[in-house]
């Protein structure tokens, strides 16, 4: 379905994530037929660029970044739809050339993309505003990158900035995970089906797992990882909100409001991270990688124990753990169940708890692993396992999220955004663990690259007399 025309403003188109993601996820969408033929994109950096460097960049950028998908044919319908005005983001003269030039191309729709580093993003907001941007003839939204703010103050400061000049319903706070397709797939699993939500409560489940791994390093982002940190990165967002999307009540309708209605609940519920049943840690070469000032004590991995405190799941505990420089790339959740009451067979030895494993990436899909009779006379137990695979069962593996993220930007459903409220509840869940960790001195616990993370992580399961689900390699 094609979105409706709009001018599609990026802030940053000049920086990596506009290259790596942006740039192809809208070429995609102009692919796909979903780019209404009058919606112009306009590029706003810094740099000084005229449109057609900045043509000439996007075209190399998605030689680079997304070489099988590249069509010089489509390229060429694409390439005249690009402009660019150059202007620094706090710079009142630069957001009146981008006003006069928006004007001259007459769509009132916008779209406003913030791809700058996060401190610009009050600062956008309010020039935009007093460039009169923030209020067009047809509709305007602010999509907002993450990380939204460095803590529960300045989150709370910038949406007090964004919230003055724009009504939370123009505003789309970007969690990238939301749009992978097992994260949307949690609720299609979960309220569209009648055998799995009866066990899904603290009645049948032992603990929940939520598992982001990923074997790189810094890769050039040594300086903003080492202000952030793996608990501000990935953990105060997407972490947080794989366990929103598994812990959730069913909303009465799959919409922006209700979503994020259930959501907040289950923040709300949450208990603050306890720092004593946290584990940080740092993979060992950090320390060397560039841009990282010796001897920091930056965590690179994270592992937390959330409870949740309200009657589906109290008693629950869900681990959360992620972390650079791991043995591969892998994002899943894994519900454990109980152990059944009673087994009438004879057992060799400790029976292992049945196990929905829900896999975001690689080889998205979702895996059931129970216990099953192994052939032959007598019964003796083996696991089993029922896989499902999207590329197998659809002929094609999970769309890339920004896709997903910027069409339903110009479709105006928030449902995979974030909302205030919401991410100011994130940051009171993971406050207490950065801030133990900031005014500490002890060493990070370290690991080596490769591995599954710091032993440190694996005790805090062990005390709590559980394990860490090994991921499946690729
Ligand atoms: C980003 C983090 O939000 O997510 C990165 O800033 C991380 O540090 C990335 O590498 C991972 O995203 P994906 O989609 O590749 O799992």
């Amino acid at each position: 379905m094609a979105t409706p025309a709009c001018t599609f403003v990026i802030f940053g188109i000049t920086g990596d994530l506009a290259a790596r993601k942006l740039m192809p996820a809208v070429f995609e969408l102009h692919k796909q037929g979903s780019l209404h033929p009058d919606t112009r994109l306009v590029g706003y950096s810094r740099r000084d660029w005229d449109d057609a460097k900045l043509r000439d960049e996007v075209k190399k950028a998605l030689k680079k970044f997304a070489p099988k998908a590249f069509d010089e044919a489509a390229w060429e319908g694409l390439a005249p739809r690009f402009s660019f005005v150059s202007g620094g983001y706090d710079d009142a003269a630069g957001f009146s050339r981008l006003a006069e030039h928006l004007d001259s191309l007459g769509h009132p729709n916008r779209i406003f993309y913030t791809s700058t580093p996060p401190s610009t993003y009050g600062g956008i907001a309010l020039h935009l505003a007093n460039a009169g941007l923030n209020r067009s003839g047809g509709w305007t939204r602010l999509v907002i990158e993450k990380p939204f703010g460095n803590d529960l103050e300045s989150a709370r400061e910038l949406n007090k900035i964004v919230l003055e000049h724009f009504d939370e319903s123009q505003v789309y706070r970007i969690d990238h995970y939301l749009a992978k397709e097992t994260a949307q797939n949690i609720a299609a699993l979960r309220f569209a089906n009648t055998i799995f939500e009866p066990t899904w409560n603290s009645q049948y489940v032992d603990h929940v797992q939520v598992t982001m791994a990923e074997p790189m390093g810094m890769e050039g982002r040594g300086g903003f990882y080492d202000e952030t940190g793996v608990v501000r990165d990935v953990i105060q967002n997407h972490l947080l909100q794989l366990v929103a999307l598994t812990a959730t009540e069913p909303p009465s309708r799959y919409d922006a409001r209700s979503v994020r209605d259930e959501k907040v609940k289950v923040f709300q519920a949450m208990t603050c991270a306890d720092p004593a049943a946290s584990v940080i840690g740092q993979y060992r070469g950090y320390r060397d990688e560039p841009d990282i000032p010796d001897g920091s004590r930056q965590g690179t991995y994270a592992a937390l124990e959330l409870t949740i405190s309200n009657w589906r799941w109290a008693g629950v505990p869900f681990f959360i753990r992620s972390g650079k420089g791991l043995r591969s790339k892998s994002s899943e959740i894994v519900v454990v169940y109980k152990r059944p009451p009673h087994i009438p067979f004879e057992l060799r030895g400790p029976v292992k708890p049945d196990r929905m494993i829900l896999r975001l990436q690689p080889n998205e899909g979702i895996s059931l692993r129970f216990l099953a009779k192994k052939p032959g006379q007598g019964v003796s137990l083996s696991r089993a396992s029922m896989d499902f695979y999207y590329d197998e069962e659809f002929n094609k593996g999970g769309r890339d999220a920004y896709e997903t993220l910027l069409e339903d930007a110009m479709m105006g459903d928030a449902t995979l955004f974030m909302r205030a409220d919401e991410v100011e509840a994130q940051w009171r869940i993971v406050e207490p663990v950065i801030s133990t960790w900031e005014n500490a001195a002890d060493d990070p616990a370290f690991y080596e690259r490769g591995s599954w993370g710091p032993d440190e992580a694996d005790d805090l399961m062990i005390k709590s007399g559980r394990s860490w689900h090994v991921p499946q390699v690729d």
